[in-house]
């Protein structure tokens, strides 16, 4: 176990996850944790922030000589025209949830995070998406199936539903089908999909043969009264050898308590934070992420 931080002092910098509300989130253990192990004299917090005020937080942080953000619901989308470059990637999502600043040194931008702090003149904000690959990762180490052999069910067409089909797509999953309780959000999803990854077959609704996985990438489940994601007498968990659930806390949702039921392997969203997380924080140190440090802090803060 690495010695506490140094206190809080002048020269200690700034990270933080912005959402509305953030105080489910366990993103400041895990980030902290990493942070220590590297002997930053950095710290991550969290804010809450309403999406009208997201433009000022940033532009707040930006000011303030902050590393980076991390930015949850409801803000993933809404960053798109609030920060100043959007990555590649980020754009071919339309999410954001990592910003990292920028300076620019000799005419050329480089991550704050590296530089040293009197060279901090013109700063921009620059938006990435590393939850996509993150979803991918966790699925191909935490659950260990080839996606392109496998037929994959998602559940949920918004933010976080939009940014795991397109992923999967590219991953070039054996079959994908779609299914939101807005039908139109999928209608256009599909639509997305099939003009961006042509091959990969995409259906509408629910299998109704055995496929490989099941993923939960709606809200259903955040809340304590929350029922299942889907139609009950349109699919069957038993029909599913694994079931993923991006929600992490509570660790078991009630999809994941029938999946298991149903006899699926089963994995929480907990592995998807980690490699979201790990990555961000690689884009704003420059350096490797220890991961393990970082997933220990978690399952300490999920499980307690
Ligand atoms: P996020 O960024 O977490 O994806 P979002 O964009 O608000 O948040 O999307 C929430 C998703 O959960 C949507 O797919 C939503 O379905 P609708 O598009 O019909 O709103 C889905 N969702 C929320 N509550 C649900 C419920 N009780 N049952 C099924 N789907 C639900």
């Amino acid at each position: 176990m690495n010695s506490p931080f140094e206190p809080l002092n002048a020269s200690t910098r700034f990270c933080a996850v912005y959402g509305y509300p953030v105080k489910h989130s366990a993103s400041p253990a895990m980030h902290n944790a990493a942070l220590n192990h590297l002997r930053l004299n950095w710290r991550y917090a969290g804010f809450d922030v309403v999406p009208e005020h997201l433009g000022a937080a940033i532009a707040g942080a930006a000011a303030m000589n902050f590393i980076g953000l991390n930015l949850t619901v409801p803000h993933k989308m809404l960053a798109m025209k609030l920060v100043d470059v959007v990555d590649e990637r980020a754009r071919k999502y339309g999410a954001i949830n990592t910003v990292r600043f920028e300076t620019n040194v000799n005419g050329e931008w480089k991550p704050i995070g590296q530089t040293s702090a009197n060279e901090t003149q013109k700063i921009r904000s620059h938006g990435f998406n590393t939850d996509a690959d993150a979803i991918i990762r966790s699925i191909r180490e935490d659950i260990g199936i080839h996606l392109p052999e496998s037929r994959v069910l998602l559940l949920g067409a918004g933010g976080a539903g939009r940014v795991a089909a397109l992923r999967l797509a590219e991953e070039g999953v054996r079959e994908l089908w779609l299914v939101n309780r807005t039908a139109s959000k999928v209608q256009e999803l599909m639509k997305e999909i099939n003009s961006v990854c042509p091959g990969v077959l995409v259906q509408i609704g629910y299998p109704e043969k055995k496929i490989e996985l099941v993923i939960n990438a709606t809200s259903a489940g955040l809340r304590p009264e929350d029922g299942l994601p889907f139609e009950v007498g349109k699919f069957s968990l038993r029909n599913s050898g694994y079931a993923y659930d991006m929600i992490y806390r509570p660790a078991e949702t009630p999809f994941l308590i029938e999946a298991k039921r149903s006899g699926c392997k089963i994995s929480n969203g907990l592995g998807m934070l980690l490699y979201q997380g790990a990555a961000a924080l690689e884009l704003w140190t420059g350096v490797p992420s220890p991961i393990e440090v970082m997933r220990e802090a978690l399952k300490r803060n999920i499980y307690g």
